[in-house]
């Protein structure tokens, strides 16, 4: 069986382009990360498609709005059958409390399994600069916590972060919570634009529970054996 703590980024807008390479992947993958650029021009369609195929998705939409409308956009996104869905903590301990209560009782009452509700804590594109002139004078790192604790308090089930942030996270928020890192490059490959990265044992050694990785498997020559190869790097970390 697939192991599900890595999820591969479908980062197209095409339908085409998804299933080639879920085709080409096969059984080596089994859980698929939806952003905006896809779920904005293709919809529903695709979260559906990939559960036919058996797959898991990470629906990565990012809600930020008042309580009662992401709580609302949550349980429409929970009816496509997304395994996790996600929300930004800067959106305020009310806005994740309510989302969750809310994504709980829908759930129940659907009678299906409730979607894990993950927040982001600072985008990790935030610089020093950038957030000096949001007037936030703590450093990045110290708020990474704080929002992740207050997640936590918020009863969401875990966080998305950077690698190097993974450890702290796991030290203020103990074992069960999950932490999903993307920014993960394997030994040797191109960076993109990422700039913090680890590689993929790095991360999961630093308290990750699951690995989002696109280019380096998307990109490559022979993405089934990109994959198989950070799979196999993986297994070292159990
Ligand atoms: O191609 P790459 O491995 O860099 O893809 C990483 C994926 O994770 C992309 O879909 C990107 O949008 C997403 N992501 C990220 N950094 C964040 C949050 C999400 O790279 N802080």
């Amino acid at each position: 069986m697939a192991d599900e703590r890595l999820i591969v980024a479908l980062d197209y807008h095409r339908m085409e382009d998804v299933k080639h390479l879920v085709g080409l992947l096969g059984d080596s993958v089994a859980y698929y990360k939806v952003g905006m650029e896809l779920f904005y021009s293709v919809g529903g369609e695709v979260v559906r498609w990939l559960r036919a195929q058996g797959k898991h998705v990470f629906l990565d939409l990012k809600l930020h709005d008042i309580p009662n409308t992401v709580a609302g956009g949550l349980c429409s996104l929970m009816h496509l059958g997304a395994d996790i869905l996600n929300v930004h903590a800067s959106g305020g301990y009310t806005m994740m409390h309510t989302a969750a209560q809310k994504l709980h009782a829908e759930a129940k009452a659907a009678g299906m399994p409730c979607p894990k509700l993950i927040a982001i804590t600072v985008l990790t594109s935030m610089g020093q600069d950038d957030w000096q002139k949001l007037g936030q004078a703590a450093p990045i790192a110290d708020t990474v916590v704080r929002f992740a604790r207050l997640a936590q308090q918020a009863g969401l089930d875990g966080v998305v972060a950077s690698p190097r942030e993974a450890e702290m996270i796991r030290k203020a928020c103990g074992a069960d919570f999950l932490i999903v890192t993307p920014g993960v490059r394997p030994a040797g490959s191109s960076l993109d634009d990422q700039n913090r990265v680890a590689t993929p044992a790095a991360a999961l050694q630093n308290g990750a529970t699951h690995l989002v990785i696109g280019r380096p498997i998307r990109a490559a020559a022979d993405p089934r054996q990109a994959a198989l190869t950070i799979l196999k790097e993986m297994e070292t970390v159990k």
